[in-house]
């Protein structure tokens, strides 16, 4: 049995279930080379401060750069005897370095080690979901841009509404994606702020420098009151929220593509290498790309409601509940990074069929621009709704489409129509009707392009 580096006051060795119980380096071994940073920066810093002598600090750091190869390329062997990362890093530290080894960790606390390694680890996952969805918009843009020129039908209720560009859907997510992106810079401001010297949650009672370690691992705040520092994980919760909202936008549009994809539908063919087949049914081609971001969508807010509970109750500052802090984090930085390389795939195979979407748009969905037509002739909105209801209910019981029309049947439902009201039923022509901002005439539609195309360079 390994002898606990805590072992001190015991006169028993620990249970086995309470070892098993209680590990954690089973998970948190993923915080190992931030864990590593995060000590090589205390030991630089205990060393210059004469905290501890020089050529220990030289021998400590030598000995983690060691450990950080054998972690990098799997040599290392983690023990659940020695509870977590900390203890077996430290651990494997003195075996290597004798005595040097047990001075590391003066002037700190696991308290104050363990969400610094957290912390680094946040802001790098952070930088690299920002950069990720960076490339997602980029892909909607793109999509956007080969897609002016297509109409589609918009819905509400999952019913025909209103016809819009092809592009204007797309842009519509990018700026959904944006709003997730910028929530995550706005969290990555309190991420990149520095626990590391608050020890267990009073402070410490040595020369520590703080603005050295916090230079060193590139925090740009230091944090100010110790027990905060420690036992606050708002910070992580306010990740796990901002993953939340983001997953719930990927899963809306992966809804939609689902629906698109469907013979019914058929407005748009996913790509055959972003599908899969059916074991039983040879014609299938399944979303499943699409349908596990939908469906995973459920473990991040799970993970966001965990981390919501694990808190609720703790009295200041650190209790060990704190350690289910990691597996939710975890589980959710790789559920949302899949999910939005995913999408990013999608999106860019993603073959929309013009001719369905097209013939989709026109129809009932211009009933609205014919009613706007009798407004324009001076009829009130009202009236004009209730004109054009009867015109609907009148070609549905013939089962005719709008287009079918003639003048001469118009105008036995009102005297203000003109020759240039058949003209109007056209989905494009409606479609540029909406040129109001944020509309989806092609002239607005042109100017988000232009608007993103600057952002995104
Ligand atoms: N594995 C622990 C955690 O994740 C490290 C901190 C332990 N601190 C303590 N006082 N037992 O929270």
């Amino acid at each position: 049995m390994e002898k606990k580096l805590w072992g001190g006051r015991f006169s028993e060795g620990t249970d086995a279930f309470v070892e098993e119980f209680t590990e954690s380096v089973s998970f948190d071994k993923e915080l190992a080379l931030y864990d590593i940073k995060g000590s090589i920066a205390h030991a630089r810093m205990l060393g210059k401060q004469g905290i501890i002598p020089q050529e220990d600090a030289e021998k400590i750091i030598k000995g983690l750069e060691e450990i950080k190869r054998e972690i990098e390329e799997g040599r290392f062997q983690w023990k659940k005897e020695l509870e977590d990362v900390h203890m077996n890093i430290e651990k494997a530290l003195t075996e290597r370095i004798g005595e040097a080894g047990g001075r590391l960790h003066t002037g700190r606390s696991r308290n104050d080690q363990v969400i610094t390694a957290f912390r680094l680890y946040l802001k790098e996952e952070t930088q690299n979901i920002i950069q990720l969805l960076r490339e997602l918009k980029k892909a909607l843009l793109e999509k956007a841009k080969e897609n002016v020129d297509i109409v589609m039908p918009a819905y509400t209720h999952l019913q025909r509404a209103q016809p819009v560009r092809l592009a204007h859907y797309f842009l519509a997510y990018l700026e959904a994606y944006n709003r997730d992106e910028e929530r995550f810079s706005d969290t990555l401001k309190r991420i990149d702020q520095m626990p590391l010297g608050s020890g267990a949650l009073a402070g410490v009672d040595f020369p520590i420098d703080r603005e050295q370690t916090a230079r060193e691992l590139g925090f740009s705040e230091i944090m100010r009151n110790s027990m905060d520092a420690t036992a606050s994980r708002d910070v992580v919760i306010e990740f796990l929220s901002d993953a939340a909202i983001c997953m719930s936008n990927l899963s809306r549009q992966s809804e939609d593509l689902i629906i698109w994809n469907s013979a019914e539908f058929s407005f748009v063919e996913l790509p055959d290498k972003l599908t899969t087949g059916s074991s039983i049914m040879p014609q299938k081609k399944n979303p499943d790309v699409l349908e596990l971001i939908r469906g995973k969508t459920g473990r991040v807010y799970g993970s966001l409601v965990a981390l919501l509970t694990v808190v609720k109750g703790l009295p200041m500052a650190y209790n060990r509940d704190l350690q289910e802090d990691k597996e939710p984090v975890f589980d959710a930085v790789r559920t949302l990074k899949g999910s939005i390389i995913g999408m990013t795939k999608i999106i860019q195979g993603l073959k929309p069929r013009k001719d369905v979407m097209e013939k989709a748009a026109g129809g009932f969905a211009l009933a609205t621009d014919l009613a706007n037509y009798l407004v324009r002739k001076g009829m009130p909105f009202r009236q004009a709704h209730h004109v054009v209801g009867q015109i609907v209910g009148y070609l549905t019981q013939q089962n005719r489409e709008l287009e079918s029309i003639t003048l001469e049947e118009l105008r036995e439902f009102s005297d203000l129509f003109d020759e240039d009201a058949l003209s109007i039923l056209s989905p494009y022509h409606v479609a540029d009707a909406r040129n109001s901002y944020g509309g989806t005439a092609r002239e607005q539609i042109l100017k988000q392009i232009k608007y993103w195309e600057e952002k995104l360079k």
